[in-house]
């Protein structure tokens, strides 16, 4: 699903393709963004560089309207976002069959260059959060040309139903005509840098369609495509769909029942794979006419809960891989706890990290650019409380500086980080040699000791979960609250025993982990920023500023120096050198 260094064959076909039917604009083949294998890492390459997405997507009925968005481009400017994510949604792009009108799609695209902002657009095509409210009232009108989902009752509910060719050929055609134009508008420019297809799809008030059409399928052959596909990847499936496969008897054929059994977990898989396959369809539509990287995102839950049959969820991923080869990217909504679980269920089974809603938590945007080679990170709706000094502004300022840093460690490997929340008492991140221990600061505006809980060390972020190590779902509970981080710190390790460090609200200490002395200090600690990829110093640090402990005798019994960072509310960056005695 990525183009691999310097592209997959299937990248190249599709290059070749759009250099073939390129008219105005149209840029050097090599220069459209892509996702490129890089090391450890997939990231995203914008004009032949790769790019970390310090992201916001817009409310979503912001940009049906160019006056009321005017103010909101200088305050993402002003809170250091590089890149929007924007609705198109169909009803306004083709109002009445085949007349496109592209006139916000353009203004967007103007005013984002404008204030020097990349974008990516989101499809608000057959659905947007199940339901299809964003289809043109010519197909709503027409459920007789455009089918509805038919619930057990018998009753239509307002979800086109995928087992339709009239709809995804709509659908895909619309969108076909979108890439069009967005290749002859921004094909040079490249201010568009991802697609989104549709919005949080899957199913809601039943658990699979019972229209016509999808009773016929149900009782039909599972595709070969997708026996073949779990017959070759046997060894690397997910625990959850392996574990269906196997509970049903590991059949090679048979009708979707027969093969992944009856009950919620068995039709999720069947709608998965319709659902993945009109979306396909749509994408490579899109794709045939300007191939730049898409994704599809997800509303979080687990394939028996309440809604969301369907999605593109963690559980069935290898599904969606089976089903979708021109969807680049399965992504996640985490408003939900625990964030550390859903990253870890996203970022497997070779699915490249992107995350396109969550809240404005400076915490785990550091902590999943620095643990999980994240591509973006994009909060929901941010444009309402976006200026320069929210946490997530300040923390992007210091992201933005270390951009170059972040993504060649990400690619060598040379990258952690950790964050803190409210239950967590510390948390390590081993690099370079060195174990590095993350508390709550107790620098300027790190909140006082008193309120220092302990609690379940590690539990909300800071160690990644075996996938699947939870039960058949693999799915962290329903229950309780995002926890809000209370600080974070990432490292890059540059050199032998020299780090890069970055951090809000914490204390750190370390020690060695590779042979020789026993304990580990502070050789050099310098304060400061980079401008333009050159590191500008500020203060040397050293007394009060890294004494952290004084009782050495103890200190020692523990291999500590007494020395180490701390980090006030305000996020910073360091350079240190670290000696041994
Ligand atoms: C998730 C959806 O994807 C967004 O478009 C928006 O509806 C938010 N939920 C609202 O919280």
């Amino acid at each position: 699903m990525v183009n691999k260094a310097p592209l997959s064959t299937a990248g190249a076909v599709l290059l070749a393709a759009f250099a073939a039917g390129a008219q105005v604009n149209a840029p050097e083949p090599a220069s459209v963004p892509h996702l490129e294998k890089r090391g450890n890492a997939t990231q995203l390459m914008v004009d032949g560089r790769p790019y970390l997405a310090l992201a916001a997507e817009l409310a979503n009925s912001a940009s049906s309207n160019l006056e009321y968005l005017e103010p909101y481009w200088s305050r993402l400017v002003a809170s250091h976002v590089n890149t929007v994510l924007v609705a198109v949604s169909w009803e306004l792009i083709e109002p009445e069959p085949g007349k496109f009108d592209f006139s916000l799609v353009d203004g967007v695209i103007h005013d984002a260059r404008k204030h020097n902002l990349r974008l990516m657009l989101l499809w608000f095509g057959s659905w947007k959060n199940s339901m299809s409210t964003y289809a043109p009232t010519w197909v709503k009108k027409d459920t007789k040309q455009y089918p509805l989902l038919v619930d057990e009752n018998g009753h239509n509910l307002n979800m086109m139903s995928v087992f339709y060719e009239a709809n995804w050929k709509a659908d895909a055609n619309a969108y076909r005509a979108l890439m069009r134009h967005v290749r002859e508008v921004d094909g040079k420019d490249q201010t568009v840098l991802m697609m989104q297809i549709e919005n949080e799809v899957g199913i809601r008030g039943t658990f699979r369609d019972h229209a016509p059409e999808a009773e016929k399928a149900l009782n039909g052959p599972v595709p070969k495509e997708l026996m073949d596909y779990l017959a070759k990847n046997r060894d690397s499936l997910i625990p959850e769909i392996r574990k269906q496969w196997a509970d049903n008897g590991n059949k090679t054929s048979g009708t979707w029942r027969g093969v992944f059994g009856s009950d919620r977990r068995g039709d999720g898989i069947f709608m998965s794979w319709y659902y993945a396959r009109y979306m396909d369809q749509v994408a490579a539509a899109g794709k045939a006419e300007y191939p730049i990287p898409t994704f599809v995102n997800a509303a979080l839950g687990d394939w028996v809960g309440q809604y969301s049959s369907g999605a593109a969820l963690a559980d069935t991923l290898n599904i969606w891989q089976a089903a979708a080869p021109h969807i680049d990217i399965l992504t996640p909504c985490i408003y939900r706890p625990v964030f550390s679980e859903w990253a870890a269920l996203f970022h497997r089974a070779g699915n490249p990290f992107f995350i396109p809603e969550t809240r404005p938590d400076p915490g785990y945007a550091v902590w999943a650019f620095g643990r999980h080679d994240l591509i973006g990170f994009s909060p929901f709706a941010y444009e309402r409380s976006a200026d320069g000094n929210t946490p997530l502004a300040r923390a992007y300022d210091v992201l933005g500086q270390l951009a170059p840093l972040i993504l060649e460690g990400q690619s060598k490997g040379t990258i952690g980080a950790a964050v803190l929340v409210p239950d967590t008492q510390s948390e390590s991140v081993e690099l370079g040699g060195y174990t590095f221990e993350i508390k709550r600061g107790r620098g300027p505006g790190a909140p006082p000791a008193n309120q220092q809980a302990p609690g379940r060390a590690g539990a909300q972020a800071g160690v990644q979960q075996a996938a699947g190590g939870r039960g058949q779902t693999g799915v962290p509970p329903e229950q309780g609250t995002f926890a809000s981080s209370t600080g974070y710190a990432m490292f890059i390790s540059t050199g032998p025993d020299e780090f890069v460090i970055m951090g809000s609200g914490a204390q750190i200490t370390f020690r060695p982990h590779a042979p020789g002395p026993k304990t580990a200090s502070i050789a050099t600690l310098e304060e400061g920023r980079y401008v333009d990829s050159r590191w500008v110093p500020g203060r040397r640090l050293n007394g009060d500023d890294t004494s952290l402990e004084y009782s050495l005798g103890e200190q020692a019994k523990l291999n500590q120096s007494g020395q180490g960072l701390r980090f006030g509310n305000d996020p910073s960056i360091v350079h240190l050198t670290i000696y041994r005695y």
